[in-house]
């Protein structure tokens, strides 16, 4: 599907976040010369009040492209276990607490979770907004399950407790270039990539 398509050189990265910028620089470097990100231009990091992750995702892009009257990217991303209502969902980052203690959502996870259905699913959304408030989203999605305890030590966040279907080891275990062709992120950005630019 072909939506409105990016021209000009320069999108801002709508994050405070040094490595989630480089992350989406590199990605769509054939696409674009210059990444400023929310940061360096100095734009507020508005708060994430919406329901979903496309909903923040946009959000967080239109804020950025009227603050900066160019078009901007963001992200919203976590992990969905459906025996949880959708838990941690868009609270995936929260539940780690202000120390970002990932082993402390893991032990939540699998408190709440006890015998419950072990399917889960890690979402990426992408919004790409211009100044005049339109904007483009896409959701990418990889399916999978928990394993506790969790295994691995080469990913972040919730990797070392989900195994994506298909396999027997979990994100954290696997070679990180395997994790970005199969991820979340990897399927979102094809399908921003099909929509927007190239
Ligand atoms: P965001 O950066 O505000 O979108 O927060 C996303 C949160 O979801 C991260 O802090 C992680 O906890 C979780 N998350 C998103 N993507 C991944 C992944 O690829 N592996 C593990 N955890 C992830």
């Amino acid at each position: 599907m072909t939506g409105r398509r990016f021209t000009g050189d320069t999108l801002v990265i709508a994050s405070h976040n040094k490595g989630k910028v480089r992350e989406i620089a590199l990605l769509l470097s054939a696409y674009v010369a210059h990444f400023p990100s929310a940061g360096d231009l100095g734009l507020p990091e508005p708060e994430e009040t919406e329901a979903s992750f496309i909903g923040n995702a946009a959000l967080k892009a239109r804020a950025a492209a009227s603050g900066a009257k160019l078009p901007a990217l963001a992200d919203d991303s976590g992990l969905v276990v459906p025996a949880l209502g959708g838990a941690p969902g868009i609270y995936s980052a929260r539940w780690a607490g202000p120390n970002k203690d990932f082993s402390l959502a893991i032990d939540r996870v699998q408190q709440e979770l006890g015998k419950g259905d072990r399917a889960a699913h890690f979402i990426c959304a992408l919004a790409l907004a211009w100044p005049d408030g339109y904007a483009e989203t896409v959701e990418g999605r990889v399916d999978g399950r928990l394993v506790f305890p969790g295994r691995g030590e080469r990913g972040f966040g919730y990797d070392p407790i989900f195994i994506p279907n298909g396999h027997d080891i979990t994100f954290a275990e696997m070679d990180p270039n395997d994790k970005h062709r199969m991820s979340h992120r990897a399927d979102a950005f094809a399908q921003l990539v099909q929509r927007c630019f190239g």
